[in-house]
Order: structure tokens, then C-alpha cells, then sequence
């Protein structure tokens, strides 16, 4: 189905006014992609009969497998049993951009929930310290109780409470005694990259988007988010999955909001670099394909930094899958040609 004619025409207006190409949302994703756990023993062959028999490695990024989109994982033994995980290739991309080595002892991501990346860096920090014996851990920085909720309850579902503090608080505002060998932000952005979700709400009949229970639910998630939320403008419900008029257009229509999330954006990014070690390195990644959100935030910010230089985030990947960004040194998984949700990575290391 060709949904770029049903695309409102502001919605088309915010596509070419960030810059971002219509076509992504021409792309059907055939891939999804789980992780092993790192050091859990398994065969190949194992995994093809205990998985599925069209599962494949991605060469690039040890114990990370593509699947048919349409395989569901929660069924599987290795699911329940906490030694698999669903997590995009991209969003693999980015944790293993940060390059976690034996001298990682600390580290730190704002943005964590609901912890995809997050529990990869733990796997990686907790197979380090399989090694020596050194303690190792991540801080994770998040603004939504719930979404820390369900953080923590996956943190405990893999085991991997040793190596993960959860801190709700807000990312732009967070301190901390101890300064951090890598710093992930994940920035908050509009998510136009989650094209399901924004098929979800095309599709929808008109009188279906705003129903009356979710118009209640609205209205809840408002509180909610006055309680919750200081300088974001996503509700509980959006994360939820279910997107509404509102949300459509709080996130995409409304100048107001859309300068929020910028300036928000840039602020995470400058506490995230105030928190970063000296010859640190921190990865600024969002699945926006918004140039106002990516590149433009990384030029302003080296502006401002001297002693702050891009540096190549993800060198193996080949051009095919990731396309370099519209700066020296960034990356753009473009949903087109690497088969994934899409994501803009950006590696600048602290001088
Ligand atoms: C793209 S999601 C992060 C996904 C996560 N990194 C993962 O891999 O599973 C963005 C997150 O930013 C959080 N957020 C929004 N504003 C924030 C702020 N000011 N400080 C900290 N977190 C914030 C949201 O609650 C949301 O969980």
C-alpha cells in the first residue's frame, strides 16, 4: 500500500522542511532481529532448530541474528529463559558503536527506557567482568517512571541487576559524583522513523482515532505526563503504542513542541558531555531521519566545543547497510537499504 498519498499535507510540509525522505515510509521491514546472550552456549544448528530454520548472522555484530519479521520470539525457550532478547539492528549498531573494552568500568546512557540497548551494554560490562573480576556497571537515566518500571523488570528477567542502576530523573538535569568512561544518549526525538506506528494511526479509520475511551485516556495520560515529564511532550499512551490525533500532531504539527524536542535534544546532549571522562567517548543517537535533529544538533555542538571532535562511530558496517550522514563521520541506517527501523549515530570523543 502506497501511504505517502495519504500522508497529510502538513505532515508532508514537516517532512521537507527536517529534510527527511518521503520514501522511508514506502519500506516494509522483512527482517526483525534478536541477541543471544553473549556468553550462553549454543551451535548454530541449535539455534536454526530451537529458533527457526531461516535465522542468520549478522556478520558485524556477534550473537545478533535476523529473522522473518512475522516470527513471533516470546514463545520461545530461550526467550523465557532470558538468554534471548529482541532488539533492532540498528539500535545493536549503536551499543556497539560505544566499543565496550576491559577499561569500561563505569558508563552511563540518558534516554535508557525501556532498555533494549541498555541491557546489551550490561551483557557486554558483566561478560568483562567474567574475565577479571572487576565490578563494572551503567547508569540509566530516565524520565518516566513507568518506563523504568519495565526497565527494571527486563534488568531482572535477564539477571543482570549487578551491572544496572536505574535513576528516574531528568536527563538534562542529571549529576553525578563520578564522571563516565562512554556516555549513550539516546535522544527523545519525534520517532517519525516508527513507521508502524505511524501506519497504525493511517490505517485507522478517521472516527476510530479519537474515541471516546481514548480521548479518558488522554486526559489520564496528561496528568501523567504534568506529573512526569518537565520538558517532553510524549504521553504514556504513545508509548503504549497507540497513537492518537493528538499525539500525531504534538509530535509532528506543532512549531512549539517540535523547538521543545530540539532544544531538548541539545541539552541532554550537553549534560551528557558535561558527565563524559576526559578521552571519553559519547554516542548521540536518535531514530529520527530529521536533520534538524541529528546533524544540525552535532554541528552546533562542536561550535560550541573545542575540545569535542566526531569520530567514525561504526566502521564495519558496510555502505550498503548504513549510509554516511549528512556530515563527515555520522552514520544513517536508512530503513531502505539496511532493512531496519532506521537510525542516525554520531561518535564524538571528549579531548
Ligand atoms: C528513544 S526512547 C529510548 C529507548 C531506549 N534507549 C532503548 O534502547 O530501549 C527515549 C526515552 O527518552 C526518555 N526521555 C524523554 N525526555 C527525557 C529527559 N528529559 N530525561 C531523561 N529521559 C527522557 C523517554 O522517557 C524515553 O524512555
Amino acid at each position: 500500500m502506497n501511504i505517502l498519498n495519504k500522508l497529510s499535507p502538513q505532515f508532508r510540509e514537516f517532512l521537507q522542511e527536517e529534510g527527511i525522505d518521503e520514501e522511508i515510509f514506502l519500506f516494509e521491514q522483512t527482517l526483525r532481529y534478536i541477541r543471544i546472550k553473549p556468553d550462553y552456549q549454543i551451535t548454530f544448528e541449535q539455534l536454526q532448530q530451537q529458533v527457526s530454520n531461516q535465522i542468520l548472522p549478522i556478520y558485524e555484530i556477534p550473537t545478533l541474528y535476523s529473522l522473518p519479521a512475522d516470527e513471533k520470539i516470546s514463545n520461545l525457550q530461550l526467550y523465557k529463559d532470558g538468554n534471548l532478547y529482541g532488539i533492532d539492528k540498528s539500535s545493536a549498531a549503536v551499543v556497539y558503536s560505544l566499543d565496550i573494552n576491559k577499561n569500561d568500568t563505569n558508563l552511563l546512557e540518558i534516554c535508557c527506557a525501556p532498555g533494549a540497548k541498555l541491557t546489551f551494554i550490561a551483557d557486554l560490562l558483566r561478560l568483562q567482568t567474567k574475565e577479571d573480576g572487576i565490578q563494572r556497571k551503567v547508569f540509566g537515566v530516565d524520565i518516566s517512571q513507568n518506563r523504568l518500571n519495565i526497565t527494571q523488570s527486563i534488568v531482572n528477567k535477564y539477571k543482570l541487576e549487578k551491572f544496572v542502576e536505574l535513576i528516574l530523573e531528568d536527563g538534562t538535569k542529571y549529576k553525578s559524583e563520578i564522571l563516565f568512561d562512554k556516555v549513550l544518549i539516546d535522544a527523545e526525538c519525534t520517532h517519525e522513523g516508527s513507521i508502524k506506528h505511524l501506519k497504525k494511526y493511517i490505517n485507522k479509520p478517521i472516527q476510530e482515532k479519537n474515541t471516546k475511551k481514548q480521548q479518558k485516556n488522554n486526559k489520564a495520560s496528561k496528568k501523567q505526563l504534568q506529573k512526569n515529564y518537565t520538558n517532553t511532550y510524549t504521553t504514556e499512551q504513545t508509548k503504549a503504542n497507540e497513537w492518537t490525533e493528538e499525539d500525531f500532531n504534538s509530535r509532528f504539527l506543532d512549531q512549539k513542541k517540535l523547538q521543545q524536542i530540539y532544544d531538548l535534544q541539545f541539552s541532554l546532549l550537553e549534560n551528557g558531555y558535561r558527565l563524559l571522562k576526559q578521552n571519553g567517548m559519547l554516542i548521540y543517537s536518535t531514530c529520527s531521519f530529521s536533520q534538524k535533529q541529528n546533524e544540525d544538533q552535532i554541528i552546533k555542538f562542536l561550535e560550541l566545543n573545542n575540545d569535542a571532535i566526531l569520530v567514525n562511530p561504526f566502521y564495519s558496517m558496510n555502505q550498503q547497510q548504513c549510509k554516511s550522514g549528512k556530515i563527515f563521520n555520522t552514520i544513517r541506517f536508512d530503513p531502505k537499504v539496511s532493512n531496519t527501523g532506521g537510525m542516525f549515530i554520531a561518535k564524538i570523543k571528549k579531548l
